[in-house]
């Protein structure tokens, strides 16, 4: 296709017109064959991005409808008008769909980690409602009284928010949806069509070690956290710090203060790995002190593919004392001469007592202080006591600990935090936990629709009659930031910002 410079969308009708006969042939016996649209697109030099084409897609009733409402925040505004990256944390009151299609007209780009706990469609009413009804797009507020489950109503409720809040995302922006074995596959097909199916960073389980008790099916004891980026190539890596790095680091900085000997400390630091609770397994391979007293682990230096290395990465070593070869890994080392080289003049090879070894690499700990973040998460107990002092009546709050560590791991020390499903303001909190532990200086967006909430939920707590979810969120936030006023620091303050009429 060509196009005048002067004008590049001179020939738009035509492209258009060109566009609707592909498609027209592309489509048999009612469905569209993707590889036809590809090959007229190749005649044409086009190149179609197989990746942004869903040949498996996932259709529900509704679903146009859904994704055409980018209108729904037409005559409305926030109260009070504030505007750029939040200065202050915020908790919005409203329906999350035209607050963040409001958000993201005043402030695009405005988030960095979108952290968000949607309704799960269990066909249950919690302090917040959970049931969908198949003919409703958008539920709660007030919606109490169908038992029915309905997947598309759900989907249609979800989807829209979906492309609201990648809208919003800025270009390192990385999503993280709690979500349970209801809709677990159906969040993470929407949501490859909301972000592209490259865009999928994984999903992790949440492994809560508390099996349901139900007798005739699997009883799950795990949720899941699906990950998703708004662009995978812009997005850091998924690290997270080693948990106990800075435990073993300190365990052999005592032995080695407890005795002037470098073997005897050695001896005493391999007997509290072998002893240390807790340590994950790469964790308790750290089990060595350096002549240089930096704790290491030793790693093969084998080939790691089945295919056999080229030739020149078959060169023996030989050992130091002996100076006879070492034995050769049955595949060759996994690098090549030159890099073996520059490890042994670094230092960073080590060999056995003699020759009948095979030497290894050393990694140093303070090298490696971060970890890829597992598929599995295991993390048990829950925020109930927690909430319960805070005088706050919200059932199945998802855990600060939890939250905080995610949150960590996720948004960058400046990045900004939106929770578009706040329900206990349990986001919020973790936002403010996160930076305490690592001084960081990330600010939050919290929304929440005003729900009314469950009358079983004020039960056993009547002084708090609280009569909206969003009344519950702010009280939260407000008694949980007392607790962050250490020192110098002032307790943080929330700014609270409604969707009103324009
Ligand atoms: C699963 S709860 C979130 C719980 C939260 N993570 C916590 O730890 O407390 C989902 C929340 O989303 C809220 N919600 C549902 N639809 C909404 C909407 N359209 N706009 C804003 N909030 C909504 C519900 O009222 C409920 O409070």
């Amino acid at each position: 296709m060509t196009s005048s410079p002067s004008n590049p969308d001179a020939d738009k009708p035509d492209r258009l017109r060109r566009l609707v006969e592909w498609f027209a042939d592309a489509v048999a016996h009612d469905r569209l064959e993707i590889g036809e649209l590809e090959r007229r697109g190749r005649e044409a030099g086009v190149a179609l991005r197989r990746d942004e084409l869903h040949d498996v897609a996932l259709t529900w009733p509704g679903k146009q409808a859904a994704s055409q409402l980018n209108g729904a925040c037409d005559g409305l505004r926030l109260e009070p008008p504030v505007d750029d990256t939040p200065a202050r944390d915020q908790l919005i009151v409203g329906d999350n769909l035209p607050v963040m299609q409001l958000l993201a007209r005043s402030t695009p780009n405005l988030v960095d980690l979108a952290y968000i706990d949607p309704p799960y469609n269990t066909g249950r009413g919690f302090t917040f409602e959970d049931r969908f009804p198949a003919a409703r797009g958008s539920p709660p507020p007030g919606g109490r009284g169908s038992r029915r489950r309905s997947r598309s109503g759900w989907l249609n409720f979800l989807f829209p928010r979906l492309i609201a809040l990648r809208d919003l995302m800025s270009e390192r922006g990385v999503l993280v949806a709690h979500i349970d074995e209801h809709e677990h596959e159906t969040l993470v097909m929407m949501c490859k069509e909301v972000f592209g199916e490259s865009s999928y960073l994984g999903s992790i389980v949440w492994d809560k070690g508390n099996p349901k008790g139900d007798a005739r099916r699997v009883a799950y004891q795990h949720e899941h956290i699906v990950v998703f980026a708004k662009d995978a190539k812009s997005c850091a890596p998924l690290r997270r710090p080693k948990e106990n790095a800075q435990r073993i680091i300190a365990a052999a900085d005592a032995a080695l203060r407890a005795t002037p000997s470098l073997a005897a400390a050695r001896e005493k630091f391999a007997a509290w790995i072998k002893e240390a609770r807790g340590l994950s397994g790469g964790e308790a391979m750290y089990a060595r002190i350096s002549e240089d007293r930096r704790v290491y682990r030793l790693v093969s230096m084998a080939w790691p593919n089945k295919k056999t290395a080229p030739p020149e990465y078959f060169r023996p070593l030989a050992h130091p004392v002996t100076g006879r070869e070492c034995p050769l890994p049955a595949r060759g080392w996994r690098n090549p001469p030159a890099t073996m080289d520059d490890l042994l003049r670094r230092g960073l090879i080590e060999f056995g007592k003699d020759h009948t070894t095979q030497p290894q690499r050393r990694y140093f700990l303070d090298e490696h202080m971060q970890e890829n973040i597992p598929s599995v998460i295991r993390f048990a107990g829950s925020d109930d006591d927690r909430l319960r002092d805070l005088g706050i009546p919200f059932e199945h709050p998802k855990p600060v600990e939890l939250s905080a560590r995610l949150v960590s791991w996720l948004a960058a020390p400046d990045a900004v935090v939106c929770d578009c499903f706040a329900g206990s303001g349990t986001a919020g909190h973790a936002v403010w936990e996160a930076n305490a532990r690592d001084g960081g200086d990330r600010r939050f967006v919290l929304i929440q629709a005003p729900e009314p909430i469950a009358p079983s939920a004020n039960r056993g707590a009547p002084e708090h009659a609280f009569r909206r979810v969003d009344e519950i969120t702010r009280a939260r936030l407000e008694r949980a930031a007392t607790q962050y006023n250490g020192g110098d620091a002032p307790a943080p303050e929330l700014l609270v910002r409604r969707l009103v009429p324009a």
